[in-house]
């Protein structure tokens, strides 16, 4: 049994990656300031400090006699750091430094950091390879690489705090937001259908995402803790490997649809090359897009 510590566990993914931690037997600790995260969402088996991680002083307490450090706590919206630069480079870039360097004063065993494919940019050759020069576009994506760099650095001689970044695609599935204005696609389509309202396509609908369920993203989590592979920063893509247009989530959702305006920031198209995740973490994807947004469906 570890002792594990969890940023952002009462967010979407966080939280489901503490269910799955506590159910393999696990000692697991949250930190959260609930600014996007649900109380109602935190395992009740997990102790809870409903903490910012901009206060250096009061996380780095919490950080001591830890093994294993997950760092999801981030503001993780594309339009919403275009609208507020400056409140998201504090959340995305500063919490992840103070979390950082907690974690390597309290010599923790790894640190893996949830980055995302954002910060691939757009007009670039699909499928996106991690050995392909990040190019960020919008304020959130350019955040999300400046932690992949400090785990980087922070993993080197300077600091030897192992560490391991998964960049993420669309991830959904339970607990993925629903409602307000900056909700990614699948959660709306099934909040607009359940309302009985039009699905709102962006652009043409022929861009494509590829679409990742939470619960194989909390498998990479778990995989990149145990690996002997990995620990020097390595950013890896963890993503289904395939992706779909806009237009077949809205056929697959079911119902009436309309097209509104682009979102600023939001890149064309983006699917990953998973090679990497298979050879370092011997991760592969399990839930297909029909079969996650089937399950959502039948619990609506
Ligand atoms: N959801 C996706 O499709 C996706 C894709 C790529 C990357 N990611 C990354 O995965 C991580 C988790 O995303 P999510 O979708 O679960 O988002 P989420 O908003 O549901 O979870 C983020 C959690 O962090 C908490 N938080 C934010 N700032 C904090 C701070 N300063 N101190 C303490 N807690 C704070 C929030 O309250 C929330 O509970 C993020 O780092 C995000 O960038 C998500």
């Amino acid at each position: 049994m570890a002792k594990i510590l969890i940023t952002g566990g009462a967010g979407f993914i966080g939280s489901n990656l503490v269910d799955e931690l506590i159910k393999q037997g696990h000692q697991v600790l949250v930190i959260d300031n609930l600014i996007t995260g649900k109380k109602e969402n935190i395992n009740p088996k997990a102790k809870f400090f409903e903490v910012d991680l901009r206060d250096f002083e009061k996380i780095k307490p919490l950080f001591e006699n830890i093994d294993f450090v997950f760092h999801l706590a981030a503001l993780p919206r594309v339009p919403l750091s275009v609208a507020k630069p400056i409140e998201s480079n504090e959340m995305n870039i500063t919490a992840t430094l103070n979390a950082l360097v907690a974690a390597k004063d309290a010599r923790v065993k790894r640190f893996v950091y949830s980055s995302s494919s954002s910060v691939y940019g757009t007009g670039t050759e699909l499928p996106l390879k991690e050995s392909m020069t990040a190019s960020p576009i919008s304020p959130y994506a350019l955040q999300k690489y400046v932690g992949e760099l400090y785990c980087k650095i922070f993993s080197s001689d300077l600091y030897n705090l192992p560490t391991a970044s998964l960049r993420y695609f669309n991830v959904y599935g339970p607990r993925q937001p629903e409602e307000g204005s900056y909700v990614p696609v699948i959660g709306l389509f099934l909040t607009q259908k359940k309302k009985g309202l039009p699905l709102t396509i962006t652009e043409d609908g022929e861009q494509t995402r590829d679409f990742t369920h939470v619960s194989d993203v909390v498998n990479a989590n778990i995989l990149a803790m145990k690996s002997d592979k990995v620990g020097k920063g390595e950013a890896i893509n963890i993503g289904a490997g395939k992706n779909c247009t806009v237009n077949k989530i809205a056929e697959l959702v079911g119902g009436e649809t309309k097209h509104i305006a682009p979102r600023p920031g939001d890149v064309r198209d983006t699917l990953a090359d998973i090679t990497l995740a298979k050879e370092l973490l011997g991760w592969e994807p399990k839930i297909s897009l029909e079969q996650g947004i089937n399950q959502l469906k039948d619990e609506q």
